[in-house]
């Protein structure tokens, strides 16, 4: 063997790679965070070839503890990697074979490219588990915060123009709604994550009767009833990234969300809306005013859909002219898979954290949801009861809005009289349309703010994520 090459230059190769053609090829400085799943891939695979035959029961030990051993060593940061071995499988499986001579018949029936669409799967399953729950965590936030201020009532508005009464808790089951779509996506995505690939070698499998049941059942590639689940083309299972597609796709999606409550909160922070101080430790100050004290986690959760977009973007346009099968190019799925991974779920966490730390300024809230021009559309409905077409009642409603911009009124300050020099419709009972707890027992449509509605949507929640 030629001492100086990686393994999968001996014997072929005349020498190493030059200096620059390794350090543009490696992929090492990013790939060793998948050790703990390409060591879990290799137990699994390990565990087979015993079965088969290829590895004596005290081979199968050695290799076992071996990898278990260089396991330890990584976690504890006592590893060393090596660049000239280009990749985490090359490292571990150089290392483990210095060691335990048997380590060299681990690589039996398996290719880096079967190995690398395993260990990705396996790392992005545990990844979209871990980020369900954390998504769960922040919709408890939302629910939490809506419970505590269950009576709280701002303005819900259309082109960020005041237009009718809603409960904050409304405003914020909103966001809960559209994080459980995230995790619906994340749980159907997780079922073209969870197939096995191992087995598929280079690109076409392998004349040696390899168990890829086994190793798919040891490393738990099961569907809910437990029915194992294996790729079953091998050229589509080593090139396939539609899974890391997908996961990027969802990721941009709560990505978007993250940014619209993040842009809600910045709004809601500031001066000129009032409604919520954010706690000390989840805010920042400025370097030269003073004064300020700055959202910027939510700003950042709104900026950080930027490299996400682009992640997504970069994906697929990585994908799109690829030949069959595996090709190089796949190596660079990586970094962008990592980094929508890390960059949603940390987004996800803070936010959680920040909201958990938010107080509701209710007296703000109470004066800008007080406005009885929110009501303008119960005063039209009103003229429905009585009998009138929507159209000219909206319009009669329109004029009295008008009058009272006028005589510098608010909607409620106006006279029957008032009323009714707009239209004769307008009874003694008219005003009553501006009460505001009436108004918002009205609206019990299946959806709708109304003060029964929310209470029961808000338990529906808190059932639904406890
Ligand atoms: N580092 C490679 C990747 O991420 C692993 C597979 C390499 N396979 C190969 N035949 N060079 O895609």
């Amino acid at each position: 063997m030629n001492k100086k090459s990686p393994v999968s230059r001996s014997g072929r190769f005349t020498g190493g790679p030059a200096a620059e053609a390794a350090q543009f090829t490696e992929s090492i400085s990013f790939d060793w965070r998948l050790w703990r799943h390409d060591i879990l891939g290799s137990l699994a695979h390990a565990a087979m070839l015993r079965k088969i035959g290829v590895l004596t029961r005290a081979e199968q030990v050695a290799i076992t503890r071996g990898l278990n051993k260089i396991g330890l060593e990584i976690r504890a940061g006592n590893f060393k990697w090596k660049p000239e071995l280009e990749d985490v499988h090359m490292n571990i499986e150089a290392e483990l074979t210095r060691r335990v001579p048997a380590g060299a018949k681990l690589h039996t029936g398996r290719s880096r490219n079967d190995q690398i669409a395993l260990d990705i799967r396996l790392w992005l399953r545990d990844e979209v588990t871990a980020l369900l729950g954390d998504i769960v965590g922040l919709q408890r936030a939302l629910v939490l915060l809506g419970e505590k201020n269950a009576d709280v009532l701002i303005p819900g508005y259309t082109h960020l123009q005041r237009a009718q009464p809603v409960f904050l808790a409304h405003h914020l089951l909103a966001y809960v709604e559209m994080l459980e779509r995230d995790c619906e996506r994340l749980w159907d995505c997780q079922s073209r994550v969870n197939i096995c690939p191992l087995g598929s070698g280079a690109l076409a499998g392998s004349t040696l009767p390899l168990d890829r049941g086994l190793a798919a059942r040891l490393l738990a590639f099961a569907d809910v009833e437990g029915k194992v689940q294996l790729t079953q083309n091998s050229m589509d299972a080593v090139s396939d990234r539609d899974f890391a597609v997908e996961f990027c796709s969802a990721g941009a999606l709560l990505a978007v969300h993250l940014s619209r409550l993040a842009e809600d909160v910045i709004l809601w922070a500031g001066a000129e809306f009032n409604f919520i101080k954010i706690a000390d430790a989840y805010t920042t100050g400025s370097s030269l005013m003073p004064q300020k004290k700055n959202p910027d986690i939510a700003e950042l959760a709104r900026g950080k859909t930027g490299r996400v977009f682009g992640n997504l973007m970069a994906l697929l346009t990585l994908l799109k002219g690829l030949p069959m099968t595996y090709n190089r190019d796949l190596q660079e799925d990586k970094e962008r898979l990592f980094d929508t991974a890390d960059t949603v779920r940390a987004t996800t966490r803070l936010m959680a954290a920040m909201l958990k730390n938010t107080k509701i300024n209710r007296a703000a809230c109470a004066a800008a949801a007080s406005d009885p021009a929110l009501l303008a559309t119960d005063l039209a409905d009103y003229l429905v009861r009585k009998g009138m077409a929507f159209r000219p009642a909206h319009h009669a409603v329109g004029a009295v809005v008008a009058l009272a911009e006028k005589t510098g009124k608010t909607l409620n300050q106006l006279t029957l009289a008032e009323l009714q020099s707009v239209d004769k419709t307008f009874g003694r009972d008219a005003l009553d349309v501006f009460n505001l707890k009436t108004a918002m027992a009205k609206r019990n449509l299946t959806g709708a703010p109304g003060t029964k509605e929310v209470a029961k949507q808000l338990a529906r929640w808190r059932a639904q994520l406890s």
